[in-house]
């Protein structure tokens, strides 16, 4: 078989991080494949950080950062940026990952030039357009097109199967964030947030983030205020919050939380300094998507800041809970997680759900497989 080009796309920092292991399994079978890695930057600096991580130089960078930019700024971008480079490149696969708007307009740009794609943590569903927005729609919009499919777990599968997608073409093959927590695990990354949270060992460290679309205004400055009377409450908690770069999360957070001597508000760190910190905090209160699967593999609990998770695996392993962003409720919520020893050691038992870290070579494995005009049906 002649060598097959893969162009991999993507442009925030968790597809850095969820992508970098298969770019490096990719970049392993050079004799098989060549790759093709294009940035489009959506985010710049959050990325750089975590392509340095990985050693992952890109071959094109569209460079289409701009400071609070619409969801169309980046569709448009994205869709024309990376017309150009296909028709250069010729790819004969694009590999898109997860629920950005990078995502869905790169496959949406190798759809309409008939090049097949493997959509990596396909079939993630809250099946509500609004819920994550627009993180949803984005991923049910790109499995619309998507020729390959991989799963992170037999629910995702599941769920793709529901919609009538054909079993054939449907891999499941745990999550690449397990293979970069691998890749992470030894990392002697110093950093001066680890040396803060060393000199206060005794205390309860909550590690916080949060930077979804649907929790800016109220439902953000809610999550805020809550966090800070449980701070002020609780003499033995501190608080770790690296900021989003996002100019209207960093104005909630430093107008709320930006004068408290045991609230940190930092940079974002370096994703093997990050693993760190998770491995080191007490528990975990967040909106993101991809810690929701990082804070379980590392034993830790988790409140999500959301009204509803597409990652069901976690909660059935009771290592999540849901708890919305009312203010009350999450006060009621992390407060219990403080103070209620029996809850909080069941939530941290040992349960990873997403994967044993091979999930990168799988997926190569399978791309072969299609371009022999076979499917192996791993499941
Ligand atoms: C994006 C994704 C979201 C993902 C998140 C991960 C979409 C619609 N949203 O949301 O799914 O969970 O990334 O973090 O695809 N900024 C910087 N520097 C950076 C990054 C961001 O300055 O390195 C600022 C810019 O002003 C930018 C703003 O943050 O306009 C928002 O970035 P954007 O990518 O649009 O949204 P996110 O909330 O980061
Ligand atoms: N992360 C990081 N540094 C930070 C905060 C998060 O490297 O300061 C990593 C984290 O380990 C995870 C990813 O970023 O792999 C999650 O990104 P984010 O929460 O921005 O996006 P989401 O997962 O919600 O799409």
């Amino acid at each position: 078989m002649e060598k097959k080009k893969i162009a991999i796309v993507f442009g925030t920092r968790p597809e850095a991080i969820k992508m970098a292991p298969v770019i490096l399994e990719l970049q392993k079978h050079q004799e098989k494949f060549e790759s093709c890695i294009i940035v489009t930057a959506q985010h710049r600096e959050m990325l750089d950080q975590a392509l340095a991580v990985f050693d992952i130089k890109p071959d094109y960078d569209l460079d289409i950062m701009r400071q609070n930019q619409t969801l169309s700024d980046i569709t448009a971008d994205v869709l024309k940026g990376i017309e150009t480079i296909f028709i250069k490149e010729k790819p004969d696969m694009v590999l898109v990952h997860g629920d950005t708007t990078t995502s869905f307009a790169a496959a949406l740009a190798a759809y309409y030039h008939q090049i097949p794609i493997g959509h990596v943590e396909a079939g993630l569903r809250t099946h509500d357009k609004n819920s994550p927005f627009p993180e949803e729609g984005n991923r049910q919009l790109i499995d619309t097109i998507t020729d390959l499919f991989f799963v992170p777990t037999e629910t995702t599968k599941q769920n793709l199967l529901k919609e009538g997608k054909d079993e054939k073409w449907i891999v499941v093959t745990g999550n690449t964030v397990i293979d970069a927590i691998h890749y992470t695990k030894d990392s002697q990354t110093k950093h001066s947030a680890l040396d803060l949270m060393d000199s206060k060992p005794n205390q309860k460290w909550i590690l916080l983030t949060s930077h979804r679309r649907e929790n800016y205004g109220e439902p953000m400055a809610n999550i805020f205020e809550a966090i800070l009377e449980v701070v002020n409450e609780h003499p033995e908690v501190d608080l770790l919050l690296p900021v989003h770069l996002s100019p209207t999360v960093q104005e909630v957070a430093r107008k709320i939380l930006g004068s408290h001597k045991r609230i940190h508000l930092i940079d974002p760190l370096e994703v093997d300094v990050f693993h760190q910190v998770i491995s080191k905090a007490y528990l975990v209160l967040t909106d993101s998507g991809g810690l929701q699967e990082e804070a379980p593999a590392l034993d830790i609990p988790v409140l999500v800041l959301r009204d509803k998770t597409e990652r069901p695996e976690g909660l059935k392993a009771g290592t999540l809970r849901v708890i919305g962003t009312d203010k009350n409720r999450v006060i009621e919520e992390v407060n219990e997680l403080i103070t209620n020893e029996e809850r909080y050691n069941k939530m941290s038992k040992a349960i990873n759900p997403y994967g044993d870290g091979l999930a990168s070579g799988r997926i190569l494995e399978e791309i072969n497989y299609y371009f022999k005009g076979k499917n192996r049906g791993l499941s």
